[in-house]
């Protein structure tokens, strides 16, 4: 390895260390990898428990990011490429099974002429789907310290200066099992992080049964995603951008938390509020606030915003409206006494892109009061709510990124 590799390396080390949110992580990890040993594309798989037909659990291997710089050639600026979700077993018959299985990096030079003592073969119906087509590939498993396989980085067909697909070289192979080791670590850590937000979220949820873990996951997906769409119309710099939709997905998953302070006879009310309850029901937004006050840490700041302006309408007929969340106190009142409603950019953006993440997937699901409501009817009413729920520009953003909201939506089904 070069100098100029081993400065990447460390730059990359503390870089990685600082992204808490896994999904963001795995990400990164597969765009460095990818990066540098001059991929064109990759997947990066995760270990998770995923219940077989007969009701067993087994261990396999979940796709969790999909990149593709050819592919990618061919879509508008600022898309992402969509990829079909799916899980591997764990066994010597793929590449990244293998892989997992063994613990140890596979490095192939043609998956189309794999040695027949070669345990594993190539699948190609994944290139006849994609019009893509696979040569070199290098699996490296990401393992921790104390040997736990977390996941599996595979990356696949190495281009030289010329463009012309290689084989993955030896120097690549150190490379990447160097920057796998990191790359493990600062995983490890962020699924610590990850399981610390979903207790607290599992507070909430045994509050208000239909704030589960999958609605918190799919409705921070969202609002990262049209974040991002946002940040590239108005061009945010790149580390700004990644920054802030780190602590915005996370502050994201905390937008319900203040229902902690909300009584179960109201939470869990079968019939429509009285206006009394509606009113203490409104006040998990500054319930939810009151948590996120230290001005150490940057995090509290977004969180703060998210949780007390969710409900918020861009006409300014939402709540809690302008309202000292710490003492109660109306700062500004409408001619009916009542807080005046915040309204259009008095709503602090992330504010704006979690209400309309939150009202997206609460139409899509099922609650006890309703059907999951069909996708055209879903995306007729985003449509109509634009200007009057909705800031327009986020709706507008919104149906840009339709596939990527979509694709969000599947990778993480209400659990049965
Ligand atoms: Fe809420
Ligand atoms: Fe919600």
């Amino acid at each position: 390895m070069s100098d100029a590799d081993y400065k990447s390396i460390i730059k990359l080390d503390s870089e990685l260390n600082q992204i808490r949110d896994v999904d963001l992580l795995l990400e990164r990890i597969l765009l460095e990898a990818r990066k540098a040993a001059h991929a064109d594309a990759g997947s990066i798989y995760v270990i998770q428990r995923e219940k077989e037909d007969d009701g067993s659990m087994v261990n396999k291997l979940v796709i969790k990011h999909a990149q593709n710089d050819t592919l990618t050639k061919y879509l508008p600026p600022g898309q992402k490429l969509v990829y079909s979700v799916f899980s591997l077993y764990i066994n010597e018959k793929t590449i990244s099974g293998y892989c997992a299985l063994k613990k140890e990096l596979v490095n192939v030079s043609d998956v189309y002429n794999i040695s027949p003592d070669a345990p594993y073969s190539y699948n190609a119906s994944y290139d006849k789907i994609s019009g893509y087509k696979c040569i070199s590939t290098l699996a490296i498993p990401l393992i921790t310290v104390e040997g736990f396989l977390l996941g599996v980085i595979q990356i696949i067909n190495s281009k030289d200066q010329n463009n012309n697909v290689v084989p993955f070289s030896q120097d690549a192979e150190m490379l990447i099992a160097h920057f796998a080791s990191i790359a493990a670590t600062a995983l490890e850590r962020a699924n610590f992080i990850r399981a610390m937000i979903f207790k607290m979220n599992k507070m909430s949820e045994l509050r208000d049964p239909k704030e589960t873990g999958t609605h918190v996951a799919r409705v921070a997906g969202y609002a990262v995603e049209i974040y991002e769409r946002w940040a590239f119309h108005h061009n945010v710099p790149e580390r700004e951008k990644e920054r802030f939709k780190d602590s915005l997905k996370i502050a994201t998953m905390f937008h319900d938390v203040g229902k902690v302070g909300i009584s179960d006879e109201i939470l869990k009310k079968p019939a429509k509020f009285t206006p009394e309850e509606y009113a203490i029901m409104q006040q998990h937004t500054s319930i939810g606030a009151q948590l996120f006050t230290d001005p150490l840490i940057p995090l509290d700041l977004i969180a703060w915003d998210v949780a007390f302006t969710h409900h918020e309408n861009w006409d300014g007929t939402g709540y809690p409206g302008w309202i000292d969340p710490i003492t109660g106190k109306v700062i500004s009142t409408n001619n009916e006494g009542k807080p005046l409603g915040k309204k259009e950019e008095e709503i602090p953006l992330v504010g704006r892109i979690v209400a309309l993440a939150d009202v997206f997937d609460a139409l899509c699901s099922k609650r006890v009061y309703k059907e999951p409501w069909t996708d055209d009817d879903v995306l007729a009413e985003m449509k109509k709510l634009s200007g009057t729920k909705f800031d327009p520009e986020l709706v507008d953003i919104f149906f840009e990124i339709l596939p990527t909201i979509l694709q969000i939506r599947n990778n993480n089904p209400e659990e049965k």
